[in-house]
């Protein structure tokens, strides 16, 4: 008899956890990303004990009917994708069908849900991956989502996580970025005991900066908006000699109706779309130890991704010494077939199809930000062009000194027209920009000319007709916003 037998589901749910849920904060961004997905305009999050007591998401999306929320826990169903060529195109965040299942698998989660138009709801009970109650149920439409006691089944990892206020405050950085991602939205984060954040829907990225971050952190960022045709599409095309030569052997033949030539000349009059990029990036006085401030949305999806990384370090070259970071607030946008977002479970990785044309976008984009923010002052380029004229300039240090100098000589009182002037000011020790005990706290210093930038359309899955676009708040919801207005 063989010795290879198929694993279980519930087994199999288990190990796709290991991937998908590592901490409270990935359960969180998986419903956030679903409920985002149902086309919601408010999300409320309860998060208790760093979430991993309870994590309760509530949506106003498009819900489940009693059948779609029983099969949303079965492994790979979705109502996102159909088949493989759908991975190509992908507009939602979901798609793998893969979360619920996972997160029921290593939790004890109820789903309240009412599909749009049902006259009731059901409700789910799923224990460690098994189903023990299904009810119908009086609900509001839209969906609710209750995990509790997180790992309660693999002591493994619920070891290795970390304190409570650790795990909450990831909790609150995803929230919160996610909430900057989506200006339009009303997102509510709250632990048992504080409103961590209350966002309702503003105008744009400028305005929810402002709402959760305040004046201070506005004030040290620089706009970023930037947009780019793209030259082609997808995967490299043969080089331009080969292309000539096509067209030259089609020429011979006189064909005027060579499908070469078409494909040719359709192809050159075809628009391939754009990559366009917004959003935030720090001045230079503003340095991070580590890269936990550089948050990067592609298509509204949250990532990591070494090559953008790579391109903000090339931004900031001599900008910014090579041991430090910068805070980065950036949405990248461009044509769904342009990135593989089907690297990883957990997709925060892509893939781009043009990684030359999108680094290069990048590193551009933001480095025409910081110039356009700060033109280099004469005395540094006459230092570039005699490096040898400042005995204070040591091998190394040299560019970094040069900088930090002409980026503070902005501030002095003879810093050209047109600028936002403080007296010079060196950054703070003490600078920050993290969640610490339930709250957001910032000090910072200096100040720039806010950029309104549109908000972008969310992707939807088609599960509801397009969004009702909330109408803004009245003005003493955020009155301090009153005076970012035109
Ligand atoms: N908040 C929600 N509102 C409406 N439908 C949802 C919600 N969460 C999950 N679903 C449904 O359950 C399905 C499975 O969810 P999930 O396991 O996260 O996989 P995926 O998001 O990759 O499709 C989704 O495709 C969607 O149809
Ligand atoms: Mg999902």
């Amino acid at each position: 008899m063989g010795r290879i037998h198929v694993l279980p589901e519930h087994v199999a749910n288990k190990i796709a956890a290991g991937e998908v849920v590592e901490r409270p904060a990935s359960v969180v961004k998986e419903l956030l990303e679903n409920s985002l997905d149902a086309g919601s305009t408010r999300i409320r999050i309860q998060a208790e004990a760093g979430g991993k007591r309870l994590i309760q998401i509530t949506d106003n999306g498009c819900g489940m009917t009693r059948d779609d929320a029983l099969l949303a826990f079965e492994r790979h169903a979705t109502s996102k994708i159909q088949s493989a060529e759908d991975l190509l195109t992908v507009a939602t965040l979901g798609f793998r069908g893969e979360a619920l299942p996972s997160i029921a698998s290593v939790s004890r989660l109820k789903l309240e849900t009412r599909a749009l138009g049902e006259s009731s709801g059901t409700m789910v009970e799923i224990n460690g991956g098994k189903i023990f109650r299904v009810e119908e149920a009086g609900l509001p439409e839209g969906t609710a989502i209750t995990v509790r006691d997180l790992f309660f089944n693999t002591p493994a990892r619920k070891k290795f996580l970390k304190a409570e206020s650790t795990e909450l405050s990831h909790i609150a950085s995803l929230v919160t970025h996610y909430a900057l991602a989506h200006p339009d939205k009303h997102f509510e984060l709250h632990s048992a005991t504080n409103a961590i954040l209350v966002a309702p829907p503003v105008a744009d990225r400028g305005q929810r900066v402002y709402q959760v971050f305040g004046k201070e952190v506005l004030d040290q960022l620089i706009p970023v908006a930037a947009l780019q045709p793209l030259e082609r599409i997808g995967l490299p095309q043969p080089p331009p000699w080969r292309r000539e030569e096509q067209k030259g052997d089609a020429g011979t033949l006189s064909l005027s109706t060579s499908p070469i030539r078409e494909d040719l000349v359709q192809e050159e009059e075809k628009s391939f779309g754009e990559l366009r990029a917004h959003g935030f990036v720090s001045k230079p006085e503003i340095q991070k130890l580590n890269r936990n401030s550089i948050y990067v949305f592609v298509n509204g999806r949250l990532i990591r991704d070494r090559l953008i990384q790579h391109a903000l370090t090339e931004a900031y070259r001599n900008i910014i010494p090579p041991s430090v970071f910068p805070v980065v607030l950036l949405f990248l946008e461009l044509p769904s077939a342009e990135v593989d977002v089907n690297v990883h479970p957990s997709k925060t990785e892509v893939r781009f199809r043009q990684q030359t044309a999108v680094h290069d976008f990048v590193r551009d984009s933001v480095r025409a930000a910081l110039m356009k923010a700060r033109p280099v002052p004469q005395f540094t380029k006459e230092i570039d062009a005699h490096p040898t004229a400042s005995p204070s300039l040591t091998p190394g240090a040299r560019a970094t000194m040069v900088d930090i100098a002409a980026w503070r000589s902005l501030y002095a009182p003879a810093a050209p027209a047109g600028f936002a002037l403080q007296p010079p000011v060196l950054p703070p020790a003490t600078e920050r920009l993290h969640f610490g005990n339930e709250t957001i706290t910032v000090e910072a210093n200096a100040a720039v000319a806010l950029a309104r930038i549109p908000a972008q359309a969310v992707p939807g899955d088609g599960c509801t007709p397009p969004l009702p676009v909330e109408p803004e708040p009245p003005s003493d919801l955020v009155p301090s916003l009153a005076s970012l207005k035109p």
